[in-house]
């Protein structure tokens, strides 16, 4: 099967600048890493790191593992065009590129030119509030191939907000109904308190009811606590199951189900559990 980023719940976020911790962060991400050569990488480290990640591309990671993405510099800093040469030499072995500070569908068909013919899936980062205002083109122009990322902590210091649930439901639901027009998945910011499970799990749940189809990570821990957020619970498969059962059974009109009211979108819900529930594992 063809990588696909409609299939996973996290990647794993590892520095450029630390080649020695790529191998060990691919068998610790569960579905996907993604190498950092943006805000992990300081500026006088980017030729070096960029270099040591083409290095480990070339060497050629296993394929039928995880995903593997490298999140390049802003299209606006000379960085990226290095970035995107590069690694255009290396897409054999990359499943996805991530691209910060997109604020426009223009951007996302700039990265995608510098990989052509390949079609390599991108993740645009939304981040900005021209990128939010652009949510819907950007997510349309990725034609239903690649995902969205939310980067809360750019967007919350450019508009001077905190990084509180509060503050951030609204471009949070923004990028959600664009990635849904666009029929491509979105990724929520990484949770930034390290070690703290509990907030990381609450968190991811709460996310996963807003829509989004997961979250990154930023350290291994993180991982098995995500995945298992946006895994829908064997209760709730179960339910999921009655319930296309019966409404594929009474010919596809309105029922009841366990006392509760089935019709066409509560259906089609059931079936969206069902398949996540066949993919995030
Ligand atoms: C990620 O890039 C963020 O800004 O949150
Ligand atoms: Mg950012």
């Amino acid at each position: 099967m063809a990588p696909s980023l409609h299939a996973i719940a996290t990647a794993l976020m590892v520095p450029g600048d630390r080649p020695d911790r790529f191998d060990k962060a691919r068998q610790r991400c569960g579905h996907a890493m993604i190498i950092d050569l943006e805000d992990a990488v300081p500026p006088d480290g980017k030729a070096t790191a960029r270099a040591q990640v083409a290095g480990y591309l070339a060497a050629g990671p296993a394929r039928d593992g995880p995903l593997v993405g490298v999140r390049i510099n802003a299209l606006t800093d000379p960085n990226a065009l290095d970035d995107l040469m590069t690694l255009r030499s290396t897409i054999d072995v990359l499943d996805f590129i991530a691209v910060p500070m997109v604020e426009s569908g223009r951007d996302v068909q700039i990265a995608r030119a510098a990989f052509a013919p390949s079609d390599l899936p991108l993740m645009p980062i939304i981040e900005t509030i021209a990128g939010l205002d652009h949510a819907r083109s950007i997510a349309a122009a990725l034609d239903g191939r690649g995902a969205i990322g939310f980067g809360a902590a750019d967007y919350s210091a450019e508009a001077g907000m905190a990084m509180t649930r509060d503050a951030l439901l609204p471009a949070r639901i923004r990028l959600v109904e664009a990635g849904a027009r666009g029929g491509v998945p979105c990724f929520d910011v990484p949770y930034l308190q390290i070690g703290d499970d509990e907030g990381l799990a609450a968190e991811a749940a709460y996310v996963r009811d807003l829509g989004f189809a997961g979250k990154l990570a930023i350290h291994p821990s993180q991982v098995q606590p995500i995945i298992e957020a946006f895994q829908p619970s064997a209760e709730a498969v179960a339910q999921a199951e009655r319930i296309i059962d019966a409404f594929e059974q009474a010919g596809r009109v309105a029922i009841q189900v366990d006392g509760r009211m089935i019709d066409k979108p509560v259906y089609d819900q059931a079936l969206a559990v069902r398949a996540r529930a066949g993919q995030t594992q």
